[in-house]
């Protein structure tokens, strides 16, 4: 019996879902994400162990966290990760853990990691053209996601959600195609905001996004119709939900710079080298879990940190930091893990 006592923070939302970056590696460089160099990988040593990682979730439970996401960089190019993910689904309290991945590996993962027990995973995927495809991830095959996708439909995975970058000078006249792919498959397609993370930066071409112009273009094809949520949707995160009339599956749209949805933001964030994350638009507050951990703190200790940082966690992205500078997160995005 684990006693858990809910936090509501200062802004009476309730904190329930974790996402963790188990690496800040990955097998693709996408433009909006890391700068054309790559970026520097935090050292073996710095990141934290899956032991670690466990130790946080287990502490984190007694929090009211109940959903845990694993992301990245890239979570499948990690050694161990479904031994990890099979460990995530035996912690007792969490009642939701689901996979965020690039796919390109999801084709041979596929039927591991559903054997771990995970069965909601969120794919990326910004363009079906393969030669747009390269561009964007700077060199990604595509055929190697899109067989990832159909394995991990073959091998019982539901929901699947594919997550859009939606961004003006590249995938902008492809987005009633994307929004078709719901009619005949029951995957969820997700439009998502440019956000500016870390060194992230789109090319002079290319442009940020609104949802509202997407949805626009949606509905000059077929008329988006919403999805009601039930209550346990809601709770769901922080996409809208919408389907085109006789479709399979659902479209989100996740709007986080047009429609700022702070004030029902339920998330904190662990990233591979240990820092709890309060915001994933702003670099305050952040927590330092890995220094007293291996300092030997204990559970207890451990707890009063992520409650604190909990007590924290800015009303909004816009007020987040104490600076006044447009860029509010310096992080990259991929230690943050979106
Ligand atoms: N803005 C919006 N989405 C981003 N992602 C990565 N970088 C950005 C950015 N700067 C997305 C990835 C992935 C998800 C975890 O976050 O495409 O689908
Ligand atoms: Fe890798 Fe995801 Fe970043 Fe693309 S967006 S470089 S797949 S971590």
């Amino acid at each position: 019996m684990i006693m858990t006592i809910v936090m509501i923070d200062n802004h009476n939302r309730e904190i329930n879902y974790l996402r963790i970056s188990i690496t800040d590696r990955c097998n693709l460089r996408c433009v909006y994400c890391m700068p054309k160099e790559g970026v520097s990988f935090i050292g073996h040593e710095d990141i934290l162990s899956y032991e670690e990682m466990l130790r946080i979730v287990k502490v984190a439970v007694k929090t009211g966290i109940v959903k845990v996401r694993v992301t990245g960089g890239e979570p499948l190019v990690r050694r161990g990760v479904t031994d990890f993910l099979t460990s995530l689904t035996k912690v007792v309290g969490l009642r939701d853990i689901s996979l965020t991945t690039n796919g390109i590996l999801l084709e041979d993962y596929a039927e591991e990691i559903f054997n771990a027990g995970i069965r909601r995973i969120n794919v990326s995927l910004d363009s079906l053209s393969a030669d747009r495809y390269r561009d964007i991830t700077r060199g990604g095959d595509i055929n190697r996601v899109i067989r990832g996708i159909r394995k991990a439909h073959d091998t019982g995975f539901s929901p699947i959600k594919i997550n859009v970058v939606a961004i003006k000078g590249f995938n902008d006249d492809e987005i009633i195609d994307l929004a078709k792919l719901t009619i005949e498959k029951p995957y969820q397609i997700r439009f998502i905001e440019f956000m500016p993370v870390g060194e992230s930066t789109l090319e002079n071409s290319l442009g940020y996004l609104s949802n509202d112009e997407v949805i626009k273009n949606i509905n000059s094809f077929s008329p988006l119709e919403p999805v009601i949520p039930t209550r346990r949707d809601k709770a769901d995160g922080p996409a809208s939900l919408y389907t085109l009339n006789g479709a399979k599956g659902e479209i989100g749209f996740i709007s986080a710079i047009s429609h700022e949805f702070c004030n029902s933001c339920n998330r904190l964030r662990l990233t591979a080298d240990g820092h709890l994350r309060a915001c994933l638009l702003s670099d305050e507050p952040t927590t330092d879990l890995k220094t007293p951990l291996r300092d030997g703190c204990s559970n207890s200790e451990l707890e009063i940190l992520i409650r604190d940082l909990i007590s924290r966690k800015p009303g909004s992205y816009q007020t987040g930091c104490q600076q006044i500078h447009r860029r509010k997160c310096a992080t990259n995005m991929s230690s943050i893990g979106g």
